[in-house]
């Protein structure tokens, strides 16, 4: 079993991009597996499912495989043997990976990827349920979390950058409306597990959020 680093929180909390430092940093694997959620929804849509399907998800999640690859150091998820990296970060992708993750047959799938994963290597893997599920016994748990405020602007100011045309109000309350489900869902809700350390990263910079869980890391050691 390797070193495990579990971190959690909300959509736009910068998960991902603090994972990914982290594991650079200490030359650990990182597994998003949001990532693996949103290439399981892509699936769905290319089937012509609606996110509201319920019974077609379900039934789907059965005959599909997804693996997972690392090519220069990034993370690729191929689906039925196919590699749909590119088509992951799409509005309607998350908007379905949203909703299909809260059916148990989805959830059951990758969680047996996930724990697989982290069998093998030293990973810093992020989600909503990696302390409190994925690995419950994971040497650092991380809740990483931002008012929805701070989240909101730094979606905002991204799809600026990108030249794309955007709106506040609806980033924000998409926002919530995904954190709400996250947070209700049956299965596996986005909680912070009880071992835990908060990081809310409303006023730091990155390089001070990287810090911080590397001085928890030295702790923990
Ligand atoms: O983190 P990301 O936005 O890529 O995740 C896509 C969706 O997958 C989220 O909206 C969330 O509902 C779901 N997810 C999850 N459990 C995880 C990771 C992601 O339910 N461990």
């Amino acid at each position: 079993m390797g070193y495990q680093i579990a971190i959690d929180g909300p959509a736009g909390a910068g998960k991902s991009t603090i994972a990914k430092l982290l594991a650079k940093k200490k030359g650990f694997v990182y597994v998003d597996t949001g990532a693996m959620y949103r290439g399981l929804a892509y699936y769905f849509l290319s089937r012509g499912i609606q996110p509201q399907e319920e019974a077609a998800i379900a039934k789907a999640c059965n005959d599909v495989s997804i693996d997972i690859a690392y090519e220069n150091g990034i993370q690729q998820i191929y689906v039925n043997h196919v590699n749909v990296t590119c088509h992951l970060r799409e509005e309607a992708v998350g908007n379905m990976a949203s909703r299909s993750s809260g059916i148990a047959v989805v959830r059951a799938k990758l969680l047996e990827l996930q724990r697989d994963l982290a069998e093998k290597e030293n990973v810093v893997m992020d989600g909503r349920d990696i302390g409190t599920s994925v690995l419950p016994d994971a040497d650092l748990k991380i809740f990483l979390t931002a008012s929805v405020d701070t989240r909101a602007r730094r979606r905002y100011n991204e799809l600026l950058e990108k030249g794309e045309s955007c709106d506040y109000e609806k980033i924000a309350s998409d926002i919530e409306e995904r954190d709400r489900r996250d947070m209700t869902r049956d299965i596996s809700p986005l909680c912070q597990a009880e071992d835990a350390r908060l990081v809310d990263s409303s006023d730091m910079t990155i390089e001070e959020v990287v810090e911080t869980i590397e001085s928890f890391c030295r702790e923990s050691e």
